[in-house]
């Protein structure tokens, strides 16, 4: 493996920065499944892929979400031109036979229900910032949201319980004008790591 291309580094990183404002260019399902298929190759526990995805873009989906967002995230949610919701799947391991024949990995989680829990949220998370990473790729913008009721959600989503919210992700094509400013610091090599 080499470096890729610092033009592809500048996509994905050092450019990217999370959207608030948003042209008025629509998202193909097309490209959402272009998305979905570069976002599933990342690696989770076990071949585990919990995460389950459902774009919010009809009208009648965003109002159904409406009700349940932290009021600083309504208005540009609202006319975001997809709203990804990523849930992870409690029964992930029902999967498993098939995700990870090398071993009875059902058997791991079966049962376990605080297991499965700390599992699925683990690897949803994971697969979430590689859907990040995904859809930076296919040109998109990202305005990813930890400010909404889960509970409301999952109550309006997945009553039957088996899902659950983890985060929110706007996508579409960011408009730099309703950025809060410059990129804010991060924290330097020294300061987040250690080499022991
Ligand atoms: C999991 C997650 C949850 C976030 N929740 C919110 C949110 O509820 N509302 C919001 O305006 N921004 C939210 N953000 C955006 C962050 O504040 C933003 O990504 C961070 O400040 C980095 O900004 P930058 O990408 O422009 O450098 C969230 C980001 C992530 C990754």
């Amino acid at each position: 493996m080499s470096k890729i291309a610092e033009d592809c580094l500048n996509q994905l990183f050092h450019n990217a920065r999370t959207h608030n404002k948003w042209q008025d260019k629509p998202v193909s399902n097309e490209l959402l499944q272009e998305v979905y298929n570069l976002m599933r190759l990342g690696p989770t526990s076990a071949n585990s892929c919990p995460l389950r995805l459902f774009f919010l873009k009809s009208k009648e989906a965003k109002e159904r979400l409406r009700p349940h967002l932290d009021p600083g995230n309504v208005d540009k949610t609202m006319v975001a031109p997809a709203t990804a919701l990523l849930a992870f799947d409690l029964l992930f391991y029902e999967n498993l036979p098939y995700l990870f024949p090398f071993a009875n990995a059902k058997s791991w989680f079966e049962g376990k229900p605080e297991k499965a829990l700390v599992t699925a949220f683990r690897n949803s998370t994971l697969q979430g910032a590689y859907f990040i990473i995904a859809a930076r790729a296919c040109g998109l913008d990202c305005g990813p949201m930890s400010g909404f009721s889960n509970e409301g959600v999952d109550k309006e989503f997945f009553p039957d319980g088996r899902f659950k919210s983890n985060f929110l992700c706007n996508l579409g094509y960011g408009d730099p004008s309703g950025l809060p400013g410059p990129r804010a610091p991060r924290l330097s090599f020294d300061e987040a790591c250690k080499v022991i």
